[in-house]
């Protein structure tokens, strides 16, 4: 153990001297060039806040920017080493908005170093993080109260904080932890004991440090091969790029396909310093196999056990962006280098930082943690995080922005559809279009309310019906009245009417038959589902384009007049949310032309792209 490495996640909130102690520890273990200190005493002058003392903060807070601000902004890794140990240091910005960031460094830290300004005591931040830390199977943390020296180096006020912690001990899982007062500025209790707190007679942080004990490293555990690329330079070579994930992958070694579970042998290791007989976790390495079997770039080659394929997954969900996230939405799951999408299927509790209980919502806001069920497009090869940090974290990204808005670790894998099994029917989508001599299609229009939409969609049926086309229309108030009766307005019911219709279309496409759907269905991402149920091309966003000035004019149901005088809450335009479409199929503009000519035009665009012939 002895030259072990140890990695180790430092948090706080802001100004708890997170950069101070880094730099402290960096210094006192001689991990800093001459010419650096240099730099540090001149800069200290110049941006310490420290009267021109040596401003340790400075070394850690690199970039000029930052220094300027007087923040730290991005997770940032640093070495050093003792002659016991060598060390990686994550450091997470303290920020309230950066929780993604120490989820992103913790997880794959062994211990953590959670700060504690002694005069500011516990902060629903620093529970916050000593919740995330558990979540990510951290089992080590030191809680270090730091400035001492501005509390008069006073016993009592590091008991209380203490005492404070080990309220919440019981709801932190395995947690192991070692609270230790410190002054992170003059070095008391970092690398040596403190001639100013006799009372307290535990070790200093690095001793703590230098002590730890790591977890069991990736390279005891299963062999786990997430693969990046397929590569296939020509038709004579065949690998398959990564990095091993866990274990230790041999020449000769049977490897399974995890998700289409068929399997073959290692023919070769090859790197770019040429052939190796063995590689161990972390690697990156391209494997040949002895046979061809189906592998694709997300798949992942697996030495027994095999991880799951789930398709349905438990897990905890760090929220970061500032849309709450709804029950019924669909985002990209990605885990390692798969990506499927994945729809919030239960939102099941949310955790209360302050008492670290779980309670039952229906949304999860910015920087909420919450245990949601996911379900997925596809199978996936995954495990529970405590079992594998890589085949168990994942994030969520925004399918149209692109964006992470949440990190998650699987708590449970459930393999729900894998058992329900899809039953090919000898009739088919094909055979019952034809036995109508029509192709099926989905005309989704969404709009404003009053802007049209029925009116439309109706003048359109009527007029399919005399081409002899069998249609369908699903209208929003009255789905309301039958199928959706259970829902209202708020954004998460929204998500999840859309969802249903959505789904409902898509069994009306199968029966072969023309669709009209006419809900107002103000979001972008569920109309992307919709489009997403069924086949390219069936799918034609009809977007009737009427200014809210337009429909609260015509007003057809007296539900603006009721909205502006805030009898109606959540009123879509007035004090809800509408995302027009970015790229419609087709655009209906009400002010120019008359129902009957754009319901005309809907007709002729059918005609032109060969669903009417
Ligand atoms: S959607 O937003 O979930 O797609 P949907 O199309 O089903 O809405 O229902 C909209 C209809 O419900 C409107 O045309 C209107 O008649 C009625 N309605 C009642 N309350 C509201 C509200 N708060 N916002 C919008 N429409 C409402």
């Amino acid at each position: 153990m002895a030259d072990s490495l140890l990695r180790v996640l430092t948090c706080g909130s802001v100004d708890d001297g997170k950069s101070t102690l880094i730099g402290r520890l960096l210094f006192e273990c001689g991990s800093i060039p001459d010419d650096t200190m240099l730099a540090l005493e001149r800069d200290s002058k110049r941006f310490g806040t420290t009267g021109g003392a040596i401003d340790y903060a400075l070394l850690v807070d690199g970039l000029e920017a930052e220094r300027e601000q007087g923040v730290t902004i991005d997770v940032a890794y640093r070495f050093f080493e003792t002659p016991r140990r060598r060390f990686i240091l994550a450091d997470t910005p303290g920020h309230q908005q950066y929780t993604r960031n120490m989820a992103t460094g913790a997880s794959n830290s062994d211990l953590a170093i959670l700060l504690v300004d002694a005069r500011n005591g516990l902060l629903n931040q620093t529970r916050r993080h000593a919740a995330i830390a558990s979540l990510l199977g951290i089992k080590s943390l030191v809680l270090a109260v730091n400035k001492m020296d501005l509390v008069g180096f006073d016993q009592t006020v590091f008991d209380g904080i203490v005492a404070g912690f080990e309220a919440l001990r019981g709801r932190l899982g395995e947690l192991s932890v070692t609270a230790i007062p410190i002054c992170a500025r003059d070095g008391d209790n970092v690398t040596t004991s403190s001639a100013r707190m006799p009372w307290y007679s535990g070790e200093t942080l690095l001793s703590v440090l230098e002590k730890a004990e790591p977890p069991s490293r990736a390279e005891f555990q299963p062999a786990r091969f997430p693969v990046q690329y397929v590569n296939r330079p020509d038709q004579s070579f065949r690998g398959y790029t990564g990095t091993v994930a866990t274990g230790t992958i041999r020449v000769g070694d049977v490897l399974t396909n995890a998700v289409s579970r068929t399997e073959a042998k290692v023919a070769r290791i090859v790197t770019m310093d040429g052939d190796l007989n063995e590689a161990q976790a972390g690697h990156p390495v391209t494997l040949v196999l002895d046979r061809e079997i189906d592998v694709s770039r997300g798949d992942v080659l697996a030495a027994d056990p095999l991880p799951a394929q789930a398709d349905q997954i438990n897990a905890w969900v760090v929220w970061m962006d500032e849309t709450p996230l709804f029950r019924g939405r669909a985002y990209q799951f990605m885990l390692g280098t798969k990506s499927v999408v994945g729809t919030v299927t239960d939102i099941v509790n949310r955790l209360d930082v302050e008492t670290l209980q779980e309670v039952g919502v229906r949304e999860l806001a910015l920087n909420e943690i919450g245990r949601v069920a996911i379900s997925l497009s596809h199978p996936v090869a995954c495990e529970p995080y405590s079992d594998s940090r890589d085949l168990g974290g994942f994030i969520l990204v925004d399918r149209l922005t692109q964006g992470t808005v949440g990190a998650g670790m699987i708590v449970e894998v459930r393999s729900g559809r894998t058992n329900v099994q899809w039953h090919r029917l000898d009739v088919d989508k094909a055979a019952r279009a034809a036995l109508k001599h029509q192709k099926p299609a989905v005309l989704w229009f969404t709009g404003l309310s009053g802007a049209g939409k029925s009116t439309i969609a109706n003048l359109v049926e009527k007029q399919l019906l005399a081409l002899g086309r069998h249609s369908m229309t699903l209208d929003g108030d009255n789905v309301r009245h039958g199928l959706n009766r259970d829902l209202g307005f708020s954004e998460a019911d929204r998500v999840e009417n859309i969802r249903r219709i959505a789904e409902v279309a898509k069994l009306f496409v199968e029966a072969g038959l023309i669709v009209l759907v006419s809900f107002i269905s103000p979001y972008r991402n569920e109309r992307m589902l919709a489009r997403d149920c069924v086949e390219d091309g069936e799918f034609l966003e009809i977007f009737v384009d009427t200014p809210v000035e337009e429909c609260s004019r015509r007003d057809p149901k007296g539900l603006y007049q009721k909205a502006y005088a805030g009898q109606i809450q959540n009123f879509t335009g007035v004090s809800a949310p509408y995302e027009a479409p970015l790229n419609p199929e087709i655009r209906l503009p009400t002010l120019d032309a008359s129902p009957e000519v754009l319901a005309d035009r809907v007709i002729a665009d059918l005609r032109r792209r060969g669903i009417l012939d």
